[in-house]
This record gives structure tokens, C-alpha cells and sequence, in this order.
């Protein structure tokens, strides 16, 4: 007897179904977990792209805001996005300073995963809601994770984070000048300050744009973003 390429989809289908011991992967997850994505986008993919709802404002790559504008205002799919995105992390250019996704730990299912949450969030306006979210900051650990996926970056300038943004100032000489801005508060706990009451001091030629992190740092993610613009802080 012999299958066609349709039932024999449809004998794997019904066998997930039924829950039978497969190979690893053949049934995989049905939909991509979008959460997954974005945290592993930050992590990965964010310190060379920006990517304005993941929080991220790499350099070193194309904007994915900027790369796919055009074509989706044109009319272009998000499912084909996707399937650009995932390409490009299964096979970049032979010689691109881009990793393959391979060299970095994302592949099967997570490039996947990465691939929809880009599909899904190139160039859309307005903030992600609900788990989306935190997903990113959820499960950044180091400091220069949290920096970029508590969109810092997106706000300040810091050149081990290779971030340039201009709304908040520049971080580079703070190792040396956090410990004189407020008479009696040393530099580690002026940046503690600056995380949970923004308001509490404003920088010289800035107004209170800094959102209050409160409660949404755990007091380990403030303390590796202390210590991340400590000791990196003036290179
Ligand atoms: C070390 C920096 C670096 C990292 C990390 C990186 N990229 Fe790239 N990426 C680049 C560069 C540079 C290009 C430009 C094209 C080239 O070099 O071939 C690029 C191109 C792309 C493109 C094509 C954009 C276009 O204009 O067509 C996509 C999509 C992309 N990257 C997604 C990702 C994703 C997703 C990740 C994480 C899994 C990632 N990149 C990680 C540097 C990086
Ligand atoms: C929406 C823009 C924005 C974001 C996001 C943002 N900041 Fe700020 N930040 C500012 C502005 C504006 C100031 C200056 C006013 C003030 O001192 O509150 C500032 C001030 C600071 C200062 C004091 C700097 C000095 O020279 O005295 C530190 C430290 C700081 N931010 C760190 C961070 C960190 C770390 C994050 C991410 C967890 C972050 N900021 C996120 C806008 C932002």
C-alpha cells in the first residue's frame, strides 16, 4: 500500500493526538509561544537590532522596525515576515557578523518562536500588553539583559550596552559622577534611587521622563543593573 504525502500528515496528526511516544519533535507545539520569543529576541537578537516593542535598540543590525515598514504597509503579510525572520536566523549571509542561529542556542522551536514574536511585533504601534509584556524582562538575568529589555536603552546612551538613545542622559561617566549628584547618597544607592524614585532627583537639563521601575525589578535585577553601570560605568 502505499501513502500519499496527506495521510501520511494525517497518521503523525492523529498519533500526536493520541499521545504515542514519537521521535522527539515530530509533534512539536502548535502555536509559537510569543513570550518565549520575545524573551529570547531580547536576549539574543536585541543587542544588535532594534526592535521598538521588545525594548530593544541594537546598532550593529538593521532596525526590524525600519527593515520590514514598507512591505507591510504595502501589504505584505505578517506570516510571510515570520518566515523571512526565520530564514535569516537559520541561515545568515556566509561572512555576516550575524550568529547563526545554531551558534547561539536558537533553533527548532525557539527560532520559531523568535520568528513569530518579530512577525508579530515589526514596525506595530503601541506597547505590548498582558504576559507579553514582562516577557522580556522576566527572564533577563544580567545586567546588560535587563538594560536592554527595561528598554534603558531605548532612553540612554551607554557604550557597553552600544545603546545611543538621547531621551535621558548619557550613563558612560556614572561610575565616576553617580556619588557626587546628591550630597551624602553614595553612587550605588543614587542609581537605586534613579531606578525605583526617578522622581526623586532629576539629572541637571532633564525632566521627569524616567519611568519608576518599582515593582518591577526584582531587587536581584536592580542589584546586576547597579553593578553592571558600576563597574562598566566611564569605559
Ligand atoms: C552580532 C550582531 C547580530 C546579532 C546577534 C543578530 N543579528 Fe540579525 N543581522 C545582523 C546584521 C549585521 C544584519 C545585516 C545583514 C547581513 O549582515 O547579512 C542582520 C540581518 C537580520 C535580518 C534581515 C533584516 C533585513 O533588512 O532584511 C533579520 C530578520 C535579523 N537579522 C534577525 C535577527 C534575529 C531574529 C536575531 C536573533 C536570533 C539576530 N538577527 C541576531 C546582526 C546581528
Ligand atoms: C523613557 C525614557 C527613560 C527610560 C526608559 C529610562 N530612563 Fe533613566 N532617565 C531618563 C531621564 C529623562 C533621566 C533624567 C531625569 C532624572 O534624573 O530622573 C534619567 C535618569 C537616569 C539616571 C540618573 C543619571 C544621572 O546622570 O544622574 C540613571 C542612573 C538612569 N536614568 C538609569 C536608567 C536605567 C538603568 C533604566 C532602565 C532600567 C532607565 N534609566 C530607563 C529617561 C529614561
Amino acid at each position: 500500500m502505499s501513502l500519499t504525502r496527506h495521510t501520511v500528515k494525517g497518521v503523525v496528526a492523529a498519533l500526536c493526538a493520541a499521545a504515542v511516544v514519537l521521535p522527539l519533535g515530530a509533534c512539536g507545539r502548535d502555536e509559537p509561544d510569543l513570550s518565549n520569543g520575545k524573551a529570547m529576541f531580547v536576549e539574543n537578537c536585541g543587542s544588535c537590532h532594534e526592535l521598538a516593542r521588545a525594548g530593544t535598540a541594537g546598532t550593529q543590525g538593521p532596525s526590524l522596525d525600519a527593515a520590514f515598514q514598507t512591505a507591510l504597509a504595502d501589504g505584505l503579510d505578517r506570516d510571510t515576515v515570520q518566515g523571512i525572520v526565520n530564514k535569516q536566523i537559520l541561515h545568515p549571509r556566509k561572512g555576516s557578523i550575524m550568529p547563526p542561529g545554531e551558534e547561539i542556542g536558537v533553533t527548532g522551536d525557539d527560532a520559531r518562536d523568535v520568528s513569530a514574536y518579530v512577525g508579530y511585533a515589526a514596525a506595530r504601534k503601541g506597547d505590548d500588553e498582558g504576559a507579553l509584556a514582562t516577557a522580556g524582562l522576566a527572564q533577563a538575568k544580567s545586567g546588560e539583559q535587563i538594560f536592554t529589555a527595561a528598554g534603558c536603552a531605548g532612553c540612554h546612551t551607554f557604550g557597553p550596552a552600544g545603546s545611543t538613545g538621547n531621551i535621558g542622559p548619557a550613563l558612560d561617566d556614572l561610575a565616576s559622577a553617580a556619588g557626587d549628584r546628591e550630597p551624602g547618597t553614595s553612587a550605588e544607592d543614587y542609581i537605586r534611587e534613579s531606578l525605583t524614585q526617578p522622581d526623586a532627583f532629576l539629572a541637571e537639563g532633564f525632566g521627569n521622563a524616567m519611568p519608576s521601575y518599582e515593582g518591577r525589578l526584582t531587587d536581584e535585577q536592580v542589584q546586576a543593573i547597579v553593578d553592571y553601570l558600576l563597574q562598566t560605568g566611564g569605559g
